[in-house]
């Protein structure tokens, strides 16, 4: 069409230069549509596929990146302070494991959990976790966190404003039997790193939900743990070789066995290192000193008072994956047949090799009546030691756990170091389950040494 118009039009010598521009532009179009023609004829139909292919993906990762930066959900925490009027101040509140605070703890975060889980931010909500109870002179001042997940999308102010609306409506309406003075309630959003801080330096707490495992294995052949399931698993390890498990209690101090040290004790042979894989770690320290319990005996094979604490050269970094558990107070009782978790590096059959994997088996607590039965321990396990395990066998823990934590969860979801792995007849054979060192009975002892 084109062409004919050139020819019919502009053909001509003598046309006026408005003609002349039009005519070469013309030429130099048909003359482009001519090349692109032949062009796309040589092409080879599989390049035209690879090139639509490719033109698809492309505009298929960019709608992709923009629903995601749309509506991706995101992290956003909040702090929440406010005023308990009906509750006297009581000096155990200073310290975040003791009953009363966690007695309390528990009722103001069902309180706030209730709240938002019968709100329309009940899709949004994650968790409360009470940080500090405070004194104040008509009551108990408290400082909670919140978490909850919104659109990337949705603007802070906003997403702000739905968390105070809920919060400052629903606490007046909701019958509890705390008092909370409505004046004194404040709602700040945390960036995500001071958020990620306050957690994380809060003890038991694990970040993320994992589905419950149903441990019928060893922690040997068990199942493998996930990054961040058990934050507070350490290794200790003798020139660089892993020889003990052991708990983090502080972001310096750890508590793991005694009997970890019977060969080398001086502690610039020690190092500890930290994350679910033993190569390589999350991160790694030096050890500064060794205190092993002084009525611990390397000679005698009774297993007693076998624990140690372990100071480390500088402080850990904690994070999501690297935080402490949580010690409970030495009055605490875990019932019986309470269910536990062991974790470890250790071996997966008697006298076989450590594993590059963190692994995890659920245990449950024996009566130490029915474990001194005769075919059982026949008496040998004394008021510092508590077992776990089955008296079937198969799952238990097994050489190189030892200093490792047996750790419970409370109705919070907070996790607390019960035992420390310490000795068993072989692993996992019937009626001879894990020996662990009872860490109640050891908490004055831990204290005294680390101020913990
Ligand atoms: N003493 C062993 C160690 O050094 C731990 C033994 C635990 N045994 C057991 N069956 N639970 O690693």
């Amino acid at each position: 069409m084109l062409r004919c118009c050139t020819v019919c039009c502009g053909a001509q010598d003598g046309g006026s230069p408005r003609e002349k521009s039009f005519l070469l532009t013309s030429e130099w179009y048909t003359e482009a549509v001519i090349q692109m023609d032949r062009a796309v004829r040589r092409l080879e139909p599989w390049k035209i596929a690879v090139i639509v292919v490719s033109v698809i993906v492309g505009l298929a990762l960019i709608i992709g990146l923009i629903t995601f930066l749309l509506c991706h959900d995101q992290d956003r925490y909040y702090n929440a302070s406010f005023l308990i009027t009906n509750v006297d101040y009581n000096p155990q509140y200073e310290r975040q494991t003791t009953e009363e605070f966690r007695n309390l703890s528990e009722d103001i975060e069902t309180m706030i959990s209730e709240i938002f889980r019968g709100s329309f931010l009940s899709k949004r909500y994650i968790r409360s976790h009470v940080v500090t109870l405070s004194p104040d002179p008509v009551g108990v001042l408290a400082s909670v966190v919140l978490v909850f997940k919104f659109p990337s999308a949705d603007s802070e102010e906003a997403t702000w404003g739905q968390v105070n609306r809920v919060l400052l409506r629903r606490l007046r309406a909701t019958s509890t039997f705390l008092n909370v003075d409505q004046s004194t309630i404040k709602l700040t959003e945390l960036n995500k790193e001071k958020g990620d801080n306050l957690l994380n330096n809060c003890c038991g707490i694990r970040r993320q939900a994992f589905s419950s495992f149903t441990g019928v294995e060893r922690i040997t052949g068990g199942q493998g743990a996930r990054e961040g399931e058990w934050p507070w698993q350490a290794s200790i390890q003798q020139d660089g070789t892993h020889r003990c498990g052991a708990s983090i209690i502080s972001n310096t101090w750890l508590v793991t066995a005694a009997h970890c040290f019977r060969e080398v004790k001086d502690p610039r042979r020690w190092t500890a290192s930290f994350g679910i894989l033993l190569r390589p770690p999350k991160q790694r320290k030096l050890v500064r000193r060794i205190i092993v319990h002084e009525r611990y005996s390397d000679l005698l094979t009774d297993h007693d008072n076998d624990v140690a604490v372990v100071e480390l050269a500088s402080p850990i970094e904690f994070t999501s994956e690297v935080h402490s558990v949580c010690l409970p107070e030495a009055s605490h009782v875990f019932p019986n047949n309470a269910s536990c978790f062991v974790t470890g590096w250790g071996a997966l059959e008697n006298d076989g090799y450590s594993v590059n994997l963190l692994r995890q088996a659920e245990v449950r607590i024996i009566s130490t009546e029915i474990c001194n039965r005769r075919q059982v321990y026949g008496g040998a396990i004394t008021a510092g030691m508590v077992c776990a395990g089955y008296l079937d066998g198969q799952v238990d823990a097994c050489q190189g756990d030892s200093g490792g934590p047996l750790v419970n969860a409370n109705s919070r979801g907070i996790w607390y170091l019960v035992g420390i792995v310490s000795w068993g007849d072989d692993c996992g054979k019937p009626n001879k389950p894990g020996v662990y060192t009872r860490v109640t009975y050891y908490r004055n002892w831990i204290n005294s040494k680390t101020g913990i």
